[in-house]
């Protein structure tokens, strides 16, 4: 091959490289952006389909030079010359894609060393994931929640632990994703600039209701954030003085209720009452009037002791017996007699 053709073929590459790039970058893969880490992200996106569309350019330019330039005359049935090895081709081949992954690899590692440095400022929640709910705490203001609220503009850093099976945390306009592995506590950062209402999904198939284990977002000013934070912690007799002022009777039910979707009961039963509407197990306010609570203590503690109709074994967790004190196993029970009788 001459120096001629060589420059001729690299051209091509570089032209090739040039008009794939241009058309790829162009496309909005990972929709809109909404956190700080987000716009580094997806420069990285950029410049690894730029660095794919050499290296794809670099084959195919190949390919399509060697059918062309050494296909079979008609007629011809001699064999091909034999080749015994190129060592400058060879060199070539190994140093330039060997540069290509240093320089991804330490771009990478540049922008990920970026977006997880902490900030001192930054918000502490607490995630815990289990078939099929997350549950967040704020540990600064004693508050729990099912939804997740972050104030703009300011760095979350999120702990997450698994109770069951491997989940996976990930909103995708915030871009960064991580797995909850039970056992370990896993640590992801996001810095969310954009005010909206957004969803949290698991993005690690953890089960039957892998699906709808989704739970909202919503990213509002440190104002709003602050409102809802004392808001809650004054339901939920945080820090917060005059907690507790709640009556009685209310208190119990608002117990009741808390274990049923923080433990995640509300991501796979129905129960008007908690305002779910999951389908995953049975409805409970259609099987629970039927049985006694005796039946319903057993049915949290040990699922396949008594199936309902339609639904197959071991779908439910077997382990609220371990999980749940006695006495939030008692609320547990009282709150469900009473949410499908009618409030009596
Ligand atoms: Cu949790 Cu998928």
């Amino acid at each position: 091959m001459t120096r001629a053709t060589l420059a001729r073929l690299f051209a091509a590459m570089l032209v090739l490289t040039v008009v794939i790039s241009v058309v790829m970058v162009q496309i909005d893969w990972n929709g809109t952006a909404g956190s700080e880490e987000a716009d580094d992200i997806d420069r990285l996106l950029d410049v690894m389909i730029v660095l794919s569309a050499f290296v794809y350019s670099i084959v195919l330019v190949m390919l399509g030079y060697s059918i062309w330039r050494y296909r079979a005359k008609p007629g011809d049935e001699s064999d091909g010359e034999p080749i015994h090895g190129n060592t400058r081709l060879e060199i070539a081949w190994t140093v330039i894609p060997t540069v290509i992954v240093l320089f991804g690899a330490a771009y990478s590692w540049v922008i990920l060393d970026d977006i997880e440095a902490r900030q001192p400022d930054r918000l502490q929640v607490d995630v815990t994931a289990q078939q099929f709910a997350w549950k967040f705490e704020y540990p600064d203001a004693d508050v729990t929640s099912t939804e997740l609220h972050v104030p703009v503009d300011r760095q979350v850093e999120f702990s997450m632990q698994a109770l069951d099976v491997i989940h996976s945390f990930w909103v995708p306009e915030w871009r960064v994703k991580k797995d909850l592995v039970p056992g370990l506590t896993t640590h992801v950062v996001a810095t969310p600039d954009r005010e909206g209402s957004y969803s949290l999904i698991c993005t690690e198939l953890c089960g039957i209701g892998h699906s709808t284990m989704r739970a909202p977002v919503v990213v509002e000013s440190q104002d709003d954030f602050d409102a809802w934070l004392a808001k809650q912690a004054k339901a939920q007799g945080g820090k917060q003085p005059g907690g507790g002022a709640v009556e009685e009777p209310s208190q119990e039910a608002q117990q009741g209720e808390s274990i049923f979707t923080e433990q995640g009961c509300s991501g796979c039963h129905t129960l008007a009452a908690a305002g779910s509407t999951a389908d995953i197990g049975p409805n409970l306010d259609e099987v629970l009037p039927k049985r006694s609570a005796a039946e319903i203590h057993q049915s949290i503690i040990d699922p396949n002791a008594q199936i309902s109709p339609g639904f197959g074994a071991s779908i439910m967790p077997q382990e609220f017996g371990d999980s749940l004190s006695d006495k939030q196993l008692d609320t547990l029970v009282d709150y469900l007699m009473s949410s499908v009788q009618g409030g009596k």
